[in-house]
């Protein structure tokens, strides 16, 4: 691959350990994918940040990094931690747990990163536009740069995102080239779709037609009306669980639909197939429900508006927790919401979500509207699952 001369630099160690490191790991991957050079890049975000998943040896990796003299080159973010980071006894948490996580932000707090950690960077200020190369490693936010703002970015791994981060930089692969953003597979939606669990339950169908084709993942979507935010980061979150895809274009949508047309390749869904995947991922045989989450991904502020709205005046009896990103979780106290939900009894948290904080054993059944938490919430934390609107939900936690 051929490297810029201060590229070389990099990789001779003239800035230091962590950015030799760093381009180490880029070249790495750039031989794998067969990139030709490295591109600048100007947004990272990284993933690998919950100490439930980091483990001891990813925190050793974080702490070596740090004492190398890395320093993140560009506007970087991380994603959602395994705790509120301000207030970690508020999701019950062990302090052993907290410790370990608060050594892990501080490792990624010396390397220049700004440590605001969600899965919705776009909300807070990491916004890249439109052709812009970026790096981003969180799956459904990588779908919503992709797709919804036409940046560029593959899906990075915790690692590889640092490295873009410590050196400016990503391999030249995959979706930062264009002949490789094209569809291979059309997707005819015959259904009125307006919750964010149907558009949740659509990426579930659209994913399992990638997975059972194997081709480049990049599907076109036609007969889609209307897409709030909100739906867009609910359907990204499940095609990108579901379908591994890290981009689809939606006729009168999304930026770049308009530089294709559909696919021979074409499959047709009903609102009666919408309504059998949602079906899907509720457990018939599930137990009384005993955890009830909104915020994956993160929760928008008119989201947790809508919380509010809906729970103002009332208390909940079940355990509800509503995540979003530290910004949003301060617009919503400045605008009061913060206090009503809390007055309701439920938890609003930031920097976390109920999926990567160490939760495994507390809860047997779990109420939500995301299609993304269902597939966790059964295969990472061995819990039973019941897929419901929005609203719905709210109205569970009261039950
Ligand atoms: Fe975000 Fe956690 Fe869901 S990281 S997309 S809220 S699994």
């Amino acid at each position: 691959m051929e490297l810029t001369l201060s590229e070389k630099q990099m990789l001779q160690g003239e800035f230091g350990p962590a950015t030799r490191k760093a381009m180490e790991i880029l070249v790495a991957l750039g031989t794998i994918y067969q990139a030709e050079k490295m591109i600048p890049v100007s947004s990272v975000q990284v993933s690998g940040v919950s100490y439930d998943n980091l483990g001891e040896a990813g925190l050793d990796f974080l702490s070596e990094m740090a004492a190398g003299g890395g320093k993140a080159q560009v506007l970087t973010t991380l994603n959602p931690a395994g705790m509120d980071i301000e207030d970690p006894t508020s999701l019950g948490i062990s302090p052993e747990f907290a410790g370990q996580q608060q050594r892990v932000i501080d490792a990624f707090g010396r390397m220049g990163i700004i440590t605001t950690c969600t899965c919705t960077p776009y909300l807070t200020g990491n916004l890249p536009h439109y052709g812009e190369h970026i790096a981003w490693a969180e799956s459904s936010a990588v779908c919503y740069a992709n797709s919804v703002l036409g940046a560029r970015t593959n899906r990075e791994g915790g690692p590889s995102a640092l490295a873009a981060a410590l050196t400016g930089r990503t391999p030249a692969y995959g979706l930062h080239l264009a002949e490789n953003r094209a569809p291979s597979l059309t997707i005819q939606v015959k259904a009125q779709l307006t919750e964010n669990d149907e558009f949740g339950a659509l990426g579930l169908l659209a994913g399992r037609q990638i997975e059972m084709r194997k081709q480049n993942r990049v599907v076109y979507i036609q007969g889609i009306q209307q897409a709030s935010l909100e739906n867009l980061k609910s359907f990204c979150a499940s095609l990108a669980t579901y379908g591994g895809a890290g981009l689809f274009h939606m006729q009168g949508i999304t930026p770049e639909a308009n530089l294709f047309a559909p696919t021979a390749d074409a499959v047709e869904f009903s609102q009666a197939d919408i309504q059998s995947a949602a079906r899907s991922l509720n457990d018939e045989s599930a137990a009384e429900i005993d955890f009830v989450s909104l915020g994956c991904p993160h929760l928008s502020i008119l989201e947790i508006a809508r919380v509010a709205e809906l729970l103002r005046g009332q208390k909940v009896k079940k355990t509800f927790w509503i995540t979003t990103a530290r910004p949003t979780r301060q617009m919503a106290e400045r605008m009061g919401y913060t206090a009503i939900i809390e007055e309701a009894g439920a938890v609003i948290a930031a920097d976390t979500c109920c999926v990567v904080a160490p939760i495994q054993g507390r809860f047997h059944t779990l109420a939500t509207d995301s299609a993304k938490a269902c597939y966790y919430a059964y295969g990472k934390n061995k819990m039973k699952t019941r897929l419901m609107s929005f609203d719905e939900v709210v109205y569970e936690a009261l039950k």
